[in-house]
């Protein structure tokens, strides 16, 4: 129930873009938008919330497809150093970003935590040093949650590329771009026409993640737990397209000892924490 009647319609519509954002790296080829669909897509970016309204992040939308492409061999060698360094990453090749309408870079600037608390004396300054860095973040997460939703309401679609915040792609994508590398790219959202439709994606049951008024260590999600979703389940869980594992043939096969723990309510059911 919500209070009142005008709110029902107005979260269902919300509620139905949240819903369809998805992921997605495929994108139907040789589509174009217009300018006025990427600026109210801009738009919707401008609302997002910041720390003390910094708005602390510029948007660099790419829609020239030669400079697109530019942007796509610095993805290529992102994901090149991905291979080629990282920990068994299940990394998506890049070349679907070809097939993009446009893609949207969100720049953070760090200059912006100054405005942030600050401590007067050396006693506190870790502690709050350390949490602008949380604000600046999510500050611009919230940015680009919004870029997501109002790319799903146009009907299109994207994806939320976290790459460009590594130091060498930065670096690359600043010198392609023109910004200076002081500003990180901490979201590329490639966007274009979904080649297929995916419309679901694996969630915990919400029993799982509220905990009313008071923290239920019973829901505590175990170490083990975590070990097992990085050496075994990521891949599935970041692509397939189901909401609910149990919808798979071989969920006993991919959960293992976990399965409980992944689908019902209490993945710690003895409530110890490690
Ligand atoms: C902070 C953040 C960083 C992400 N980085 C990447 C990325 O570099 N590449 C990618 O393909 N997806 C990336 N994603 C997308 C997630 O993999 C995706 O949101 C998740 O698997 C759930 O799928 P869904 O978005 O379709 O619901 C990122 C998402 C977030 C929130």
């Amino acid at each position: 129930m919500l209070p009142d009647s005008g709110s029902e319609a107005r979260f269902s519509s919300l509620f139905d873009v949240i819903r369809r954002r998805r992921s997605v790296r495929r994108f139907e080829k040789g589509r174009t938008v217009a300018r006025g669909t990427l600026e109210r897509i801009a738009e919707a970016a401008r609302w997002a919330p910041t720390g003390a309204n910094t708005q602390c992040f510029d948007l660099v939308i790419v829609d020239d497809p030669e400079m697109r492409d530019r942007v796509l061999e610095v993805f290529l060698r992102q994901s090149n150093r991905l291979i080629a360094h990282v920990k068994g990453f299940p990394a998506v090749k890049k070349t679907y970003l070809a097939n993009t309408v446009a893609i949207l870079i969100v720049l953070g600037d760090p200059r912006w935590k100054a405005s942030f608390p600050n401590a007067t004396d050396s006693e506190w300054e870790d502690e709050y040093r350390a949490n602008n860095e949380n604000i600046l973040l999510a500050s611009i997460g919230a940015v680009i949650q919004n870029v997501q939703l109002a790319v799903t309401a146009c009907g299109l679609t994207s994806a939320w590329l976290s790459g460009g915040g590594e130091a060498t792609t930065n670096r690359e994508l600043a010198e392609l771009l023109g910004y200076p590398d002081s500003l990180v790219a901490y979201g590329t959202i490639p966007i274009g026409y979904p080649e297929k439709d995916v419309t679901y994606r694996w969630r915990r049951p919400l029993a799982q993640i509220v905990h009313w008024n008071r923290y239920d260590p019973a829901r505590y999600r175990p170490d083990g737990l975590i070990a097992h979703y990085v050496a075994k389940l990521r891949p599935f869980a970041m692509y397939r397209g189901d909401e609910d594992m149990e919808a798979w043939d071989d969920i006993d096969e991919k959960t293992g000892e976990w399965r409980e723990a992944y689908t019902g309510p209490t993945p710690n059911p003895s409530g110890r924490i490690e």
